[in-house]
């Protein structure tokens, strides 16, 4: 296993500033980390993304440079068959089924990389905030909107924000092959996709995250702070670079893991749950404290810790969940943020407009946005003449 490299060495100088930044970090606090939900569904974790300009000029002609060529070819991961002796098995939907025969599995071949998305391992330290979007194959529209607002590879404050999809497959045959397909095109104008061969389901997205984290301790070790959220939020990475920054520890090598919080929780029980997490899969009836899956952020460090204590924890299918449990073992705890809501975003009135960009401005992370919507919105709040009187946030009740 690779060592994370201490931080701090390579990043500017900012503890002159640290003062200043300081007390505005109060006032950034309360309102800058939002976590809306505009449905009732809210742990529904689905993408990462990530944009790389290197290789750019000849990229329509050159696929992806395989350096570690080791992890392209994973041999086929055996179903174990004696999942099936346990309790009650055949009775269990058949997610549940496969999850458990699948359970033990950690390595699938790559199909596409991005070995030089962060600069290379060693000059990763210059990513401050990476954007990691779990995106299925088939959510062409997402992925480009994200691409043109919130998730644009950019300069912000100074520090660069970069943009990664993590993806899976769908579907087989030639229906598997062409959205593959789909992917490697947008690779080649994009450079923003991490894929894997194994299924994107619900059920894997623990698997996908932990794919991800272990490509990150090899490409990008250093990255200082990551968001990790769906493809479907609305994020103010603006917003959250500057919440970074304002932190004491702002450069990732201290323990950082917000969003919404979530405890007193355990496993839904009912079979017709999209979340059903049976007996045989679990058998505690709680969960750690974890924040929802739609979108946190987290440090460089706690990342590479979660990935450290994932080598021993199996496989949980809810992946936010399992984040909780390898925070747990690590001895760290999630935190809330103040206004950090999945569940409780409340327009006051039907008179007002829920996509009043005003609302947006202050937020961090809203879930549950349709592509035109993040479009419009992402440029309205980012309108020179746009006025918003006083704090549309604390209007709402949440
Ligand atoms: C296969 O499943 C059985 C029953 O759940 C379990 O005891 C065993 O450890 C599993 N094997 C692997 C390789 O995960
Ligand atoms: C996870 O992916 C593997 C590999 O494609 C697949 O065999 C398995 O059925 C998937 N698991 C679930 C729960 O969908
Ligand atoms: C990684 O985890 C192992 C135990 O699983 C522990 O001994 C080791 O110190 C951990 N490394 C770091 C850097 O946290």
């Amino acid at each position: 296993m690779l060592t994370r490299r201490p931080h701090g060495s390579t990043r500017m100088p900012r503890s002159s500033r640290k003062r200043n930044i300081t007390a505005i970090t109060l006032l950034l606090f309360g309102t800058l980390i939002l976590v809306i939900c505009l449905c009732e569904d809210f742990i529904d974790p689905h993408i990462f993304s990530f944009q790389i300009d290197v290789r750019k000029d000849d990229s329509q002609t050159k696929p992806p440079m395989k350096v570690n060529s080791y992890v392209y070819s994973w041999p086929r991961c055996q179903q174990n068959m004696s999942a099936a002796n346990v309790n009650g098995f055949s009775s269990l939907p058949d997610g549940v089924k496969d999850f458990l025969y699948y359970q033990h599995c950690r390595h699938f071949p790559m199909l596409l990389d991005l070995p030089d998305k962060c600069g290379g391992a060693d000059k990763s330290a210059e990513v401050f905030l990476l954007l990691v979007i779990k995106s299925s194959p088939v959510n062409y529209e997402r992925r480009e909107v994200l691409r043109k607002t919130w998730a644009k590879d950019r300069l912000y404050n100074g520090v660069w924000i970069r943009r990664i999809f993590i993806s899976g497959t769908m579907d087989s045959g030639f229906e598997k092959e062409r959205l593959n397909k789909l992917l490697e095109l947008e690779q080649h104008e994009h450079n923003d996709i991490l894929q894997w061969d194994f299924h994107d389901t619900f059920f894997n997205l623990t698997l996908k995250q932990i794919l991800f984290l272990e490509w990150m301790e090899r490409n990008c070790p250093n990255a200082r702070f990551l968001l990790n959220g769906d493809d479907d939020v609305f994020a103010n990475t603006d917003n959250m670079v500057t919440y970074l920054q304002s932190l004491k520890d702002n450069d990732g090598s201290k323990h950082l893991f917000a969003g919404h919080l979530i405890q007193n929780q355990g496993p839904v029980r009912w079979a017709g749950s999209k979340y059903y997490v049976p007996v045989q899969v679990q058998k505690s009836d709680s969960y750690p404290p974890y924040c929802g899956g739609g979108g946190f952020l987290l440090s460089g460090y706690t990342a590479f810790v979660i990935y450290n204590m994932s080598q021993s924890i199996p496989i949980h299918p809810i992946d936010d969940v399992y984040m909780g449990m390898c925070l747990a073992k690590a001895g760290l705890s999630p935190v809330s943020h103040l206004g950090v809501r999945t569940l409780g975003w409340h327009i006051p009135s039907s008179k007002v407009d829920g996509y009043d960009p005003c609302f947006y401005k202050e937020v961090l992370l809203v879930h549950r946005f349709l592509p035109a919507q993040m479009y419009l919105v992402w440029h309205r709040i980012h309108d020179r003449n746009l006025k918003c009187g006083g704090s549309m946030i604390s209007n709402c009740n949440f």
